[in-house]
């Protein structure tokens, strides 16, 4: 038997959720797309890495954002893992409404060789995927693509990393 550990149990809310699911601590990633003569860009933790033969990746993309047309669209896409340095670019490109067009223009970045969408410079590692399938889960959907791409910089810094609602790094 599991000891009890003293905790209270807590009615399972949206709030609740947030904050107990808050507790598990992520890297960062930007996911990267082009639809529409435009990239499409945002900070995701929701990351997992699903197959190694194929090998697939899956990202949770809330449908109302609007990366989540854009990838729908396109059909491929680009994670990027991203350092301690890059804080300020996992804030701008979570902040909702911000413009649509040129929100790439102050993040330095390049294009990856598979499918010519943008990977942040500087990131711990980039990952370039065609997607193979979409669930729909709820308020999300689960995006799998299959990794078509690779970037592992030699020289990394300490990774970015989220929990309980902020910002730290790990060497
Ligand atoms: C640390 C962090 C992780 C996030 N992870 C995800 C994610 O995995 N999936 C998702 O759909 N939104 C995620 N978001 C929220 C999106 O970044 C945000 O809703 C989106 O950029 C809003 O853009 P929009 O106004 O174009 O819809 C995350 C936000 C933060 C701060």
């Amino acid at each position: 038997m599991v000891e009890d550990a003293g905790a209270e149990p807590v009615p399972v809310d949206p709030q609740a959720y947030r904050r107990a699911v808050g507790r598990f601590a992520t890297g960062v990633t930007v996911a990267t797309t082009f639809a529409g003569q435009h990239d499409h860009a945002m900070t995701a933790n929701s990351i997992t890495s699903v197959s190694l033969d194929p090998i697939l990746m899956l990202i949770s993309v809330e449908r109302a954002a609007r990366w989540h047309d854009a990838v729908v669209e396109s059909g491929v896409w680009g994670i990027s893992v991203l350092g301690q340095h890059a804080k300020a670019t996992a804030s701008w490109l979570s902040t909702h409404g911000r413009p649509l067009h040129g929100q790439l223009d102050r993040v330095a970045h390049h294009r990856g060789a598979a499918t010519g969408v943008a990977l942040i410079d500087g990131a711990l590692a980039g990952f370039e995927c065609r997607t193979t399938d979409i669930h729909v889960a709820g308020d999300h959907s689960l995006v799998v693509g299959e990794v078509v791409g690779l970037e592992i910089p030699p020289r990394i810094d300490p990774a970015l990393v989220h929990f309980r609602g902020r910002y730290g790094h790990l060497d």
